[in-house]
C-alpha cells in the first residue's frame, strides 16, 4: 500500500518524519515541489520517493494527502484526475469535503485531517473526519487521532488549536517573572517545562474528574494557587479565552 503527499512542505515532512520514528516501511511517494525538501526526505528514507509530478503521485497511491497552502489548492488541484484513487484526505484546514469532491469527482474515499507539527515526535491530537477514514491507522502512529461525527466539528477543534501561542504565552510570564526576581532564566525555564507537563499529565491520566475538582485538588483553601486562580478569574480569564475562541470560530467558519 503507497501512501502518496501533494506538498512536501512542513507538515508532511512532519508526518513523514514521524511515521519514520515510529518504523514505517510502507512506500511513500511524495511530490517534487519543494525539491529540497522532498529530495531530503527521499534521501532520509528508504522507503520514499520523489514523483515526477502531482499525477504520479495520485496514480501510484492508495491513500493521497493533499497537503498544499490554501491559496494554492486549486491550481494545485485543477490538472489532476482522480479517477483510480481509493482514498483523498485532505490537510487543506479551510477545504470542506463538498469542496474536494469537486475536484476529486465521485471516486475515491474522502475525509479531513488537522494534525499539528509534533506528530514528528509521534504525540499530539488529530482531528480527523468522518470516522472511519482511511487516515485513521496513520495518524493512529503518530499521536492520538480525534476522529468526529460531524464536519462542523472539525472547525471547533481547529479554533481550539489557537491556543498554541497563549500557551506558550503563559508559560512565558512565568518565566519572566521568575527571572526578573532573579532566578537564573534556565532554571527558571526547567522548572516551568516540568510543572506545565506534571499538570497536563494529570489532567490526562484522569479524563473523567472534572477541572473543577482538579483546581480543588491543586488548590489548598486559603493557600496559593487558591489565591492566584481567584484572582485570575475575577480579572474575567475565562470569560476572555471564551470569547477569544468564538472570534476564532467565526474566522474559521468564513474560510
Ligand atoms: N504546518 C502545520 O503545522 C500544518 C498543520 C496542519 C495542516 N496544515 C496545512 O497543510 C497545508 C500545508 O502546510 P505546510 O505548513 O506544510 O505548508 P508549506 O510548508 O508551505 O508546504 C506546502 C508545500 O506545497 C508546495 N506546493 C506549492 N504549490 C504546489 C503545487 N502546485 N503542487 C505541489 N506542491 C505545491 C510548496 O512548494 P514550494 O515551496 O516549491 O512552493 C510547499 O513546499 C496547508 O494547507 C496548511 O494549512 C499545516
Amino acid at each position: 500500500m503507497t501512501t502518496g503527499f501533494i506538498g512536501t512542505g512542513t507538515i508532511t515532512a512532519a508526518i513523514i518524519r514521524g511515521l519514520a520514528a515510529a518504523g514505517w516501511t510502507d512506500p511513500i511517494v511524495v511530490s517534487p515541489r519543494n525539491a529540497e525538501l522532498s529530495a531530503a526526505l527521499a534521501a532520509e528514507h528508504g522507503f520514499v520517493e520523489v514523483a515526477r509530478d502531482n499525477q504520479e503521485v495520485v496514480d501510484r497511491s492508495t491513500l493521497v494527502f493533499i497537503a498544499v497552502r490554501p491559496q494554492v489548492f486549486d491550481e494545485a488541484m485543477a490538472p489532476l484526475s482522480f479517477g483510480n484513487a481509493a482514498a483523498v484526505a485532505s490537510l487543506v484546514p479551510t477545504i470542506s469535503l463538498d469542496r474536494l469532491r469537486e475536484v476529486t469527482g465521485p471516486g475515491p474515499a474522502l475525509s479531513r485531517a488537522v494534525p499539528l507539527p509534533f506528530v514528528e515526535q509521534l504525540t499530539g491530537p488529530t482531528p480527523i473526519y468522518p470516522p472511519g477514514a482511511a487516515c485513521v491507522p496513520l495518524f493512529e502512529k503518530l499521536g492520538r487521532a480525534i476522529v468526529v461525527e460531524q464536519e462542523a466539528q472539525m472547525d471547533v477543534l481547529l479554533a481550539a488549536s489557537g491556543t498554541m501561542g497563549s500557551f506558550f504565552l503563559l508559560q512565558a510570564a512565568i518565566v519572566d517573572w521568575m527571572a526578573a526576581q532573579g532566578l537564573d532564566p534556565t532554571l527558571a525555564r526547567l522548572y516551568a517545562g516540568e510543572l506545565v507537563s506534571g499538570l497536563a499529565l494529570s489532567a490526562q491520566i484522569r479524563p473523567n474528574q472534572s477541572f473543577e475538582t482538579l483546581m480543588d485538588e491543586f488548590s489548598t483553601r486559603g493557600g496559593l494557587n487558591e489565591q492566584l486562580r481567584k484572582s485570575l478569574e475575577q480579572a474575567g480569564l475565562r470569560q476572555h479565552v471564551g470569547e477569544g475562541l468564538t472570534a476564532l470560530l467565526h474566522r474559521v467558519q468564513q474560510g
